[in-house]
């Protein structure tokens, strides 16, 4: 069973926007979309881009450098150019604290 790692205070993941947040020495990004958090890998699969750097429209988060897109539910890529999905990580909010299992 993997572990549930805190991430971030709840509070500093804005409504309707994405952070950058280092977990465990990896880059995540996090969305707050209708009230609900969800967390994917913050680099693009595409190219050396990072996500949090990207505009959120709804559930899909577009990449700033060539503006592919993906759903940030379930990290599927939605738009060309992408091909591979980015991960995506379960997300649980206890004590007004983010945390996130990475397997
Ligand atoms: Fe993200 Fe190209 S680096 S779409």
């Amino acid at each position: 069973e993997p572990s549930w790692i805190d991430a971030t205070d709840e509070d500093s993941v804005p409504d309707d926007d994405v952070v950058g947040v280092l977990v465990a020495g990896r880059d995540i990004a996090l969305y707050k979309v209708e009230g609900s958090v969800y967390a994917t890998d913050n680099i693009c699969t595409h190219g050396h881009a990072r996500l949090c750097d990207g505009f959120l429209d709804g559930y899909e988060i577009e990449c700033p450098l060539h503006q592919g897109k993906f759903d940030v539910r379930d990290g599927k890529g939605t738009c060309a150019p992408i091909t591979e999905d980015v991960r995506s990580y379960p997300v649980r909010i206890e004590g007004g604290r983010v945390f996130l299992q990475l397997g």
